[in-house]
């Protein structure tokens, strides 16, 4: 038990453990520079379909969904979606690494200089700002399910419109895993779907 001006803590101290895992869920390891394939690629950080619109859709919704499994599956998911989003900006970070402020200029990546210089900051590849109206919570679990389905099929599609647009090894490598990892939460949200609807949620 601590004190704090008079205010007590209560249960779990200060000492509660923070777990994170210090590795990416699939590794990243970009050796040549693409300014060009960052600015596409900044889109699964911060576009419609990307990774964080991805992860607080799942993690806002979970809340709602009717029993334990769904609770758990929208937070399984959810949490991966952040990993994502880890991995996507690396890959970011890897591409624009030592970047000229020529190389900036010429790969159209001036604007963003003039904003955030080399930080990474969430936008679609048109360069517009991330906004959470790209993603619903109704609290109807048939409807958000619904969305979800489709956001996974939208994430796949704009996975391989820029699996389509390089041919760097290793930007392909992550690009095709987390691809195949959007087959698979569409198959979850699926199944889970089939079964709330048997249950005349
Ligand atoms: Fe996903």
């Amino acid at each position: 038990m601590h004190l704090l001006l008079g205010k007590q803590v209560i249960g779990h101290g200060w000492n509660s453990m923070w777990a994170y895992e210090k590795r990416l869920q699939y590794p990243i390891n970009i050796k040549k520079k693409d300014l060009r394939m960052a600015k596409l690629l900044v889109t699964q950080y911060g576009g419609s379909n990307g990774e964080l619109a991805a992860a607080l859709r799942y993690l806002n919704q979970r809340y709602t969904m009717p029993d334990d499994k769904g609770r758990a599956l929208l937070t399984d998911i959810g949490t991966e979606e952040l990993a994502h989003v880890e991995m996507i900006q690396t890959m970011i970070a890897q591409l624009m690494q030592n970047a000229t402020i020529d190389e900036i200029k010429a790969a159209g990546l001036d604007s963003h200089y003039a904003e955030h210089k080399n930080a990474l900051y969430p936008t679609d590849a048109n360069g517009v700002p991330f906004t959470v109206s790209y993603f619903a919570t109704t609290g109807d679990p048939i409807s958000d399910l619904t969305e979800d389905i489709a956001a996974e099929q939208k994430a796949r599609a704009v996975y391989e419109n820029l699996i389509n647009l390089t041919d760097d090894p290793d930007i392909l490598g992550p690009l095709l895993w987390l691809r195949q990892r959007e087959v698979v939460h569409f198959n979850r949200f699926s199944e889970l779907l089939e079964e709330y609807r048997k249950k005349g949620y």
